[in-house]
């Protein structure tokens, strides 16, 4: 089993805990179940897990609060695909949770995940103004998440942007800024004197690859959107410009596109270099993440 996969049984088994813990009605259970822990990629808890380490954090710091952002992520991916938002039926190769088990039981799985998300938080081993810290970003983030969502499905950006800039305040928000939050969060999740709570220039440099990859993320689901098929991606594509998305490959082209995910990698690669060695595991992914197919 590769250190990915082994860190993810380690983040899946930390998510069915906090689940399990809940005392919630089972078909509440079930629905969850298969929102959180059906086959998606889990790019967060990972980078919440390489961030850690990056600072000088065991990877294990990190699991509660990339827990977190993951079950953040899956509610944000339950509401996005109901009818009155994306209206989509096909998520991670299977029914999306609205089509297997309702629409009200995919608007209520969503609030639990939500608030499930910080129970699972509560249980970083954090000095308490630490987490703080790490609450205050999950928040914010998580705001950040559904102002871009209303950016994306209802409008009312503000007036007089240039069209990149209209399109970067989208998908900062709508996306990057849980990608940002997974990344700072493992930071300051990690304890030691080595760590991030210790050291701003640690946290800064996160910061700053956590934005870029954000970003560079979402500019990458724009253009699978237009350049992979439905099968290969799990998920219908080819619906963004007939939906009047604003997106990436529709501002600049798919080349145009291309060449701001290679910039954005730069970017991300070039904030990590002071960290040295220990971010191996955040540069591998940044390069994965500007190159994957699904
Ligand atoms: C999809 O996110 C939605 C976006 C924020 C672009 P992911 O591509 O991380 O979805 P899963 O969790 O792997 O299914
Ligand atoms: C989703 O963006 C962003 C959030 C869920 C917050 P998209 O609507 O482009 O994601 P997909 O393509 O449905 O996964
Ligand atoms: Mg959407
Ligand atoms: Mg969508
Ligand atoms: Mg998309």
């Amino acid at each position: 089993m590769s250190e990915d996969q082994e860190i993810l049984k380690q983040v899946d088994a930390q998510i069915a805990d906090v689940v399990a813990d809940a005392s919630l009605p089972p078909s509440l259970v079930e629905a969850l179940r298969y929102a959180v822990l059906g086959p998606g990629k889990r790019i967060r808890p990972l980078l919440s897990w390489h961030a850690c380490v990056a600072v000088g954090g065991a990877g294990t710091d990190s699991l509660a609060a990339g827990a977190a952002v993951e079950m953040v992520h899956a509610f944000s991916l339950v509401h996005d695909d109901l009818p009155a938002l994306d209206n989509d039926d096909m998520r991670r190769g299977r029914p999306t949770l609205h089509r297997h088990a309702g629409e009200a039981m995919a608007v209520l799985a969503g609030d639990a995940l939500l608030t499930l998300s910080f129970d699972a938080l509560r249980r970083t081993c954090v000095e308490p103004e630490q987490m703080l810290r790490i609450i205050d970003e999950l928040t914010r983030a998580t705001s950040g998440m559904i102002a871009g969502q209303v950016y994306d499905s209802l409008g009312g950006l503000p007036e007089g942007l240039e069209p990149e800039a209209r399109v970067v305040l989208i998908h900062s928000n709508k996306t990057g800024a849980l990608i940002r939050a997974s990344c700072v969060m493992g930071a300051m999740a990690a304890r030691g004197t080595a760590s991030a709570s210790c050291e701003p220039a640690l946290l800064a440099a996160v910061t700053k690859y956590g934005e870029a990859v954000g970003l560079m993320f979402q500019i990458v689901d724009d253009l699978l959107d237009v350049t992979q098929t439905s099968d290969r991606a799990g998920k219908r594509t080819g619906k963004d410009a007939n939906a009047g998305k604003l997106t990436y490959p529709g501002i600049l082209g798919i080349d145009g596109s291309r060449r701001r995910v290679e910039e954005l990698l730069e970017l991300a690669l070039d904030a990590i270099t002071p960290l040295g060695s220990l971010s191996a595991g955040l540069d591998r992914w940044a390069r994965t993440l500007a190159a994957r197919e699904r």
